[in-house]
């Protein structure tokens, strides 16, 4: 059962974690092997993910939603993190030390990400459900950035009782004849267009699932240039 993988990552991170923490008490480390530890970890970070999407998914086709009160900007910002601690941790680190939403948009903007927002609409308190939100925007950011040629932009709605968000890079998009199935599991048009194959597939058709427990829609827009998902969810105000 996918849940299992939970103990043996965390005997990883614990482990690595101490190697890296108490070095007065295992001995210390080089930079090149400080360097390699941090790697590790981070893939460990990457096993938890998926394990917990895996089963966050799998709730999701069982009805399984759970609302919380949150805000738009925490589950941006944690979509994000997860972005960069594959891609670049020191911009993670960077984007958990921002305070607000000036300061988000500036350590993005230095990555060619761009960030269109309204600060008022992203802080107010809404009831949705966190972890699902959390990851349909991480799988669209994800993909976004295995696709962009330099930026991506992301455009934040929340007005009214709808939360709405796009994600559009500027890579080579996806064909139109593609549309239909870019939601099916396990189809890679990188795979019929001979771009290296990175995934397995499964990303929007699990953004999908989950879009739909909640009630909302997930669409592919028909974009100029580059590729453009947008996904629009229901929320409830307190
Ligand atoms: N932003 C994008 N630009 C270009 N093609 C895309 C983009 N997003 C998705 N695709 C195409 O859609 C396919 C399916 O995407 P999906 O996220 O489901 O799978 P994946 O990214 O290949 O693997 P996984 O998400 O499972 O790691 C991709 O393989 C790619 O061909
Ligand atoms: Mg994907």
């Amino acid at each position: 059962m996918v849940h299992d993988l939970k103990n043996p990552v965390n005997i990883i991170e614990t482990g690595a974690r101490s190697l890296l923490d108490k070095q007065d008490r295992y001995g210390m480390l080089s930079a090149s092997q400080e360097k390699v530890i941090r790697r590790m970890l981070r893939n460990a970070l990457k096993i938890r993910n998926l394990a917990n999407s895996m089963l966050e998914v799998d709730m999701a086709t069982m009805g399984i939603v759970k609302t919380s009160d949150c805000t738009l900007s925490a589950i941006l910002k944690s979509a994000l993190v997860e972005v960069f601690d594959v891609v670049d941790p020191g911009v993670s680190d960077a984007l958990e030390d921002a305070q607000d939403l000036d300061q988000i948009q500036r350590v993005l903007q230095a990555q060619d990400i761009f960030l269109e927002a309204e600060e008022s609409q992203i802080n107010r308190t809404i009831q949705t459900d966190e972890t699902k939100m959390c990851l349909i925007i991480t799988n669209l950011l994800s993909n976004a950035f295995k696709y962009k040629q330099k930026s991506v932009f992301i455009k934040c709605i929340a007005d009214g009782e709808r939360i709405t968000i796009s994600v559009r890079d500027d890579g080579p998009g996806i064909p139109e004849c593609y549309h239909e199935q870019i939601f099916d599991q396990y189809f890679q048009c990188s795979k019929i267009e001979g771009f290296p194959v990175r995934g397995h597939g499964l990303g929007l058709a699990g953004a999908l699932a989950l879009t739909e427990a909640m009630g909302g829609v997930l669409s592919l827009c028909k974009s100029p240039q580059g590729a453009e998902f947008m996904v629009q969810i229901a929320y409830s105000r307190r």
